[in-house]
């Protein structure tokens, strides 16, 4: 798959899973929630930084995007940290859930709007595909750590 389908993909899924969270009352399954948009974005946001990012920071005219967008991992991180730590029936917790929803939609419509038609002038076809593979093999690594391929 294109690196740059797979990736908006993965925002999908993570855009999906922040509007389920936020019909559901329940603390338990709110907390399930969360720790699934935990899971998604972390291993998300490893296969962008170590594969996704270094490949376009060998471009300068993307390098200046890049660290823009590794500043707003870290933000996303911190709260992802802090929202950790919280109990669910924290009034804390729902408005920082919702903090780390905008951030992280600020964050991917930056990426899917400007970054990646960016990209696509930059790299050509075969490359995103090549990337694309590599993604899917690192997430597939990162979702399952006991099923490595050789
Ligand atoms: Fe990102
Ligand atoms: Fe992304």
């Amino acid at each position: 798959m294109n690196a740059l389908d797979l990736l908006t993909q993965d925002h999908q899924k993570v855009r999906q899973l922040f509007e389920q969270a936020q019909q559901i009352r329940d603390n338990d399954e709110k907390k399930e929630l969360f720790d699934q948009i935990d899971t998604e974005l972390a291993v998300h946001a490893e296969i962008e930084e170590t594969i996704f990012y270094p490949a376009l920071e060998e471009h300068d005219e993307l390098k200046d995007m890049v660290r823009e967008s590794r500043e707003e991992h870290e933000q996303v991180e911190q709260l992802l940290l802090e929202i950790e730590d919280l109990a669910t029936e924290d009034t804390d917790f729902t408005s920082q859930l919702a903090h780390l929803e905008k951030t992280v939609e600020h964050h991917v419509a930056e990426e899917e709007e400007e970054m990646f038609p960016k990209v696509r002038e930059i790299l050509d076809k075969a490359a995103l595909e090549r990337m694309g593979k590599e993604l899917e093999s690192a997430k597939g690594n990162q979702m399952n750590p006991g099923k490595q391929i050789a």
